[in-house]
């Protein structure tokens, strides 16, 4: 039973559907024993809005050529396999002790801690495994320098998102400058988004190409609005309406953006990101319409 949150996108709704599936098949092809199967399924399958994914796909629709959409799709999954370890993870007892997640009990609190923390472990591997498939390949297989440096975008992306967390943790309690701030938001969320943004391009662009550089800019921007929200959406949404405990970050002094700058203010910053992140879309005219689509959603969401 899947419970992916309703949203006004179509390219977004598209997406995950085509990341449900894809992740299902990935999943399948691994062989688990329990109980730490029913686990990984908990913490991929069950909801969860689809963004990097999402992203994946509407960076390779900057093109028209698909030669390469076989490793679009497993980059896809890939990035949704480490996000999802990244959150069984940071739910757990020793990180931020979540016990909502998705509308569901976290991974720690259905499956218990030696298996949450263990399917946030395999999912990691499976995520590299997965990239360095065939896995959805056509008649003729993707080229190993491009799956190459896919694994390098995801390898580095994963390493900083873990440097963001401790970086996080370590913050907690204390009063952190907007630049110390920024560095902990950048590693432990913007890098992941900019990997999803990343790994697709390298699939249609060369790395010479001018579009490189502005797809950078562009995920440097929504990553580090994507945690200006999360903080804002912590504060002034719901419990129901997240799917996880709204209030949570205030509760453990956590170093946000509202509690920097407060929430107007905040709210200001993540307007100003996107407009960045708008203006390096704009590079591509008409062709980023899906992105478009996609920023336009997360500046308006709710969850
Ligand atoms: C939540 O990410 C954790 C952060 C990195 C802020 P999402 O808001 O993308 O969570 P899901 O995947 O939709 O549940
Ligand atoms: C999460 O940041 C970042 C990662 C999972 C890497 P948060 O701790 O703010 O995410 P939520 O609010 O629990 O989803
Ligand atoms: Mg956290
Ligand atoms: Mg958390
Ligand atoms: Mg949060």
């Amino acid at each position: 039973m899947t419970s992916i949150p309703n949203v006004n996108a179509e390219i977004l709704q598209q997406a995950q559907q085509r990341i449900q599936q894809d992740l299902e098949t990935a999943l399948t092809a691994f062989s688990i024993p329990e109980p730490l199967k029913a686990a990984v399924f908990h913490t991929v399958m069950l909801g969860g809005k689809r963004i990097r994914p999402a992203l994946c796909y509407a960076t390779a629709n900057l093109s028209t050529d698909q030669s390469n959409y076989a490793a679009v799709r497993r980059a896809a999954v890939a990035i949704e396999l480490i996000h999802c370890y990244s959150l069984a993870h940071d739910d757990l007892p020793c990180m931020d002790n979540d016990l909502l997640r998705r509308g569901q009990p976290t991974c720690h609190v259905a499956f218990g801690e030696d298996t949450a923390l263990l399917a946030g472990d395999i999912l990691q591997s499976m995520a590299f495994e997965v990239l360095g498939s065939r896995l959805f390949d056509q008649a003729i297989s993707v080229a190993a320098p491009i799956v190459l440096k896919q694994m390098q975008i995801l390898a580095t992306a994963s390493s900083k998102m873990v440097c963001g967390q401790v970086l996080d943790l370590q913050a907690e309690g204390q009063r952190v400058d907007q630049e110390h701030l920024e560095k902990i938001h950048r590693n432990k969320t913007g890098a992941l988004i900019q990997a999803a943004i990343m790994m697709a391009a390298v699939t249609i662009f060369e790395g010479t190409d001018h579009a490189i550089p502005k797809l950078r800019q562009y995920g440097q921007a929504i990553g580090l609005a994507f945690q200006v929200q999360d903080d804002i959406l912590d504060v002034i949404s719901d419990t129901d309406v997240l799917g996880k405990t709204a209030g949570k970050d205030e509760q453990v002094d956590k170093s946000t953006y509202p509690a920097l700058m407060g929430i107007e203010q905040a709210q200001v910053y993540a307007q100003e990101l996107h407009d960045q992140a708008f203006q390096a879309l704009a590079y591509f005219g008409e062709n980023a319409a899906d992105l478009n689509q996609i920023s336009q959603f997360l500046l308006s969401r709710k969850s």
